[in-house]
């Protein structure tokens, strides 16, 4: 078996991706028109040459405008199932999609809107596909803490809809610290929380999402490498990092796969999961993001299984709807 057909029949979870970021040019430019909306790009040739990205709020300034072609409820479910069409290819068997309500509700687009979209979505693939999925409403860090309670109090009413909770966009500047409250009510409530951290904040950003957020997995995490302190504590707490190695490569975190820590961390007794973040920008879904890393980095078939194997351990699923995934990886031959 090629090392392609090896990832696509491992078992694998998702567990860091931003449906908003699976919105290809083609279903964009498609959106745009049936809706009505401008978009900043004449082509769907000239937006995919805009994808040069050289930070993350190079790369947040193009997925925002993008949105804006996601209008009614039929688009978030074409929007989604066009990703589960593409995950399913992949071997996913289970996927926990980010959602960004408030980029939707600030353009007047409700907030049952993109959820109901999203719901029917996540259905229709479980009977289509086999594939189960969760939502998990993302808080934008870079407004207030009192817009995101003003959003949890948007989802409450019909709060057993949503699995969990996390934190994403612009991370500089806004550290976990500013959502501590936000994310204990969130607690309180019975979510799942996660947060994006050491993406390009600094290790700090990591510590408080774990002491402060209290967090289940940390999304990205990837400078955690700088401090062997917390690479300790990671590892000694198997806390799950959802790294996102073509994104981190894309948003210049390193200048190259090659020069990826994911293989060291993974050597270092850390729970690395391989996940695409936002494939349709940063040029590939998950299947391609571990068969380009285990090329980049020499990982061999042991390693690519034992990172499978985490994102199953790490995801927000019974024991009992993961032991038939574990049995089925644990039956693959390298
Ligand atoms: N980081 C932060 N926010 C995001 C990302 C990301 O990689 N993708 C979509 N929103
Ligand atoms: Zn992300």
């Amino acid at each position: 078996m090629d090392l392609e057909s090896y990832v696509r029949v491992l078992p694998k979870a998702e567990l860091h991706l931003h449906i908003e970021g699976t919105l290809e040019p083609e279903l964009m430019f498609e959106l745009a028109r049936r809706n009505g909306v401008a978009l900043p790009w004449k082509s769907v040739e000239e937006t995919r040459a805009a994808y040069a990205f050289e930070d993350l709020q190079s790369f947040l300034d193009l997925y925002y405008a993008g949105a804006a072609a996601l209008v009614c409820e039929e688009d978030f479910f074409d929007l989604a199932m066009a990703y589960f069409e593409r995950a399913a290819a992949d071997g996913v068997v289970h996927a926990e999609l980010f959602f960004d309500p408030q980029t939707h509700t600030a353009r007047g687009v409700a907030y049952e809107t993109v959820l109901n979209g999203l719901e029917r979505a996540c259905a229709t693939a479980q009977r289509r596909f086999d594939i189960s999925s969760r939502l998990i409403l993302c808080f934008l860090r870079h407004l207030s803490e009192e817009e995101g309670f003003a959003t949890l109090a948007q989802a409450l009413p019909q709060v057993a809809r949503i699995h969990g909770v996390g934190l994403d966009s612009s991370e500089m500047g806004h550290p976990p610290s500013k959502f501590a409250r936000l994310f204990a009510r969130c607690r309180e409530l019975g979510l799942h929380v996660v947060a994006h951290a050491g993406e390009e904040g600094p290790p700090e950003y990591i510590i408080e999402a774990l002491d402060l957020l209290q967090v289940e997995r940390i999304d990205h995490g990837v400078r955690a490498f700088e401090s062997p302190a917390l690479m300790a504590r990671l590892a000694g707490e198997q806390m799950p990092l959802t790294v996102c190695p073509l994104s981190n490569v894309k948003l210049c975190v390193f200048p190259t796969l090659a020069d990826h820590n994911l293989k060291a961390m993974l050597d270092a007794g850390i729970k690395v999961t391989i996940n695409s973040d936002d494939p349709a920008y940063f040029g590939g879904y998950v299947g391609k993001n571990y068969v380009d890393s285990a090329a980049a980095l020499g990982l061999g078939r042991e390693e690519l299984k034992r990172i499978a194997r985490n994102s199953l351990e790490a995801a927000f699923v019974s024991d009992a709807e993961r032991a038939p995934w574990l049995a089925r990886l644990a039956s693959i031959e390298a």
